[in-house]
């Protein structure tokens, strides 16, 4: 069962009647959004309170699905690259680059005039086989140089942001002082490959705004205080260094069911914003593996997390940017071999396979509606 608010249907002037809606909105049966396609999109929503909504995707969604590409325009203001410029894909070997799925992306967004953004330029997850005794041979410094310089500098002009350094800090204590994660990239430069990074991409595209991103911010556990003490002591560093850094991303992978206290959030998005950095939702969707089975109560619950969340950081005045990791169910990391539920097929996006917008699309919108007027990101 899928919801239309109340908002939508006087949006295109029709009474509640007319829709056979009920209480508080429900629609029988059918999908009423399937056929109401003047219903603005998320990014028409969340501009009117100075807030980007994109999505993440490959080339292949876009290009080769034309449902989902109309659902994207349809939805989305902003486009980010979801594993199109990982190292993995782009780096086949010492010396080569194959930018061939990231500049199909990048003709979609410039073909729609839709702002590009960029993921990920240091990680320590989808990396070539290569890299690593590369990187313990001593060429740490060179191949940081030359991989920014030559990525950040293709789309130069054409990104609204780039994650520059992602996940640097570690979940658990692992002995560092500061948290940092103990990587190839910090084994081969120390701690300082992260600002390095920062000011190499700052000089490829001094026009992109740029980001540190990490996950396992969002909950209420001691894992969760610790991670973001971490992340506020690597920014209050950075920004103390005069490092070129302009916000925070935070990943946003909710897991329904899990403990949250938008107080203790608020005051972990004051500390960084207190730093003078905006604040990115970058990677929002919803793991819904401790819901139960039953579609509408589990579309229920994705949707009931997604606007707790959002309406604790959308009233913060430092979030400026909101991105779903995919926009549809069809195309989710969370259906793919090693995240795949036993029984089902995870339903973590606003859109369902079909591109019919889920109970977490209304929740989205309602949260978008609510949420207080902002100045606008930079684009
Ligand atoms: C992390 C990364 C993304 C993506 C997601 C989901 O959060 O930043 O690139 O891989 O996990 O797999």
């Amino acid at each position: 069962m899928t919801k239309i608010t109340r908002r939508d249907a006087l949006a295109l002037g029709l009474g509640a009647g007319a829709l056979g809606l009920t209480g508080c909105g429900v629609a029988d049966g059918k999908a009423p959004e399937a056929v109401l396609p003047g219903v603005p999109g998320l990014a028409d929503r969340a501009k009117p309170k100075g807030l980007l909504f994109g999505a993440a995707c490959e080339a292949h969604h876009l290009d080769q699905d034309p449902a989902q590409a109309a659902a994207f325009l349809r939805e989305c203001g902003l486009l980010v690259s979801q594993n199109e410029l990982k190292w993995a894909v782009i780096r086949p070997a010492p010396g080569l680059f194959n930018f061939q799925r990231p500049d199909r992306l990048a003709a979609f967004a410039r073909a729609h005039h839709i702002p590009f953004r960029g993921h990920t330029l240091v990680w320590h997850v989808s990396n070539p086989g290569w890299l690593a005794p590369e990187l313990a041979g001593g060429k740490g410094e060179k191949l940081l140089e030359e991989h920014i310089w030559s990525v950040a500098g293709r789309y130069r002009g054409m990104m609204q942001s780039w994650d520059v350094v992602n996940e640097a800090i570690e979940d658990f204590d692992n002995g560092h002082p500061d948290g940092l994660r103990k990587t190839e990239w910090l084994d081969a430069l120390g701690p300082s490959y992260i600002e390095t990074a920062f000011h190499i991409a700052h000089a490829a595209d001094p026009k992109a705004l740029l980001v540190y991103n990490d996950y396992g911010l969002d909950y209420a556990n001691e894992t969760t205080y610790r991670k973001r003490e971490h992340v506020l002591h690597l920014l209050d560093r950075l920004v103390a260094r005069k490092t070129p850094i302009h916000a925070l991303g935070i990943q946003g992978h909710l897991r329904a069911g899990r403990p949250f206290e938008p107080q203790l959030m608020t005051r972990f998005l004051d500390d960084a914003a207190s730093l003078g950095l905006d604040i990115y939702i970058t990677e929002l969707d919803v793991n819904d593996i401790d819901l139960p089975r039953r579609v509408s109560r589990r579309d229920a619950r994705v949707a009931a997390a997604t606007e707790q969340y959002l309406e604790t950081v959308l009233a913060h005045p430092a979030v400026k940017l909101v991105v779903t990791w995919g926009l549809s169910d069809k195309y989710t990391f969370r259906n793919e071999r090693g995240f795949k539920h036993w029984f089902w097929t995870s339903r973590p996006l606003p859109l369902d396979t079909k591109m019919e917008r889920k109970p977490m699309w209304h929740a989205m919108a309602r949260a978008f509606d609510d949420a207080p007027m902002r100045p606008m990101a930079g684009v």
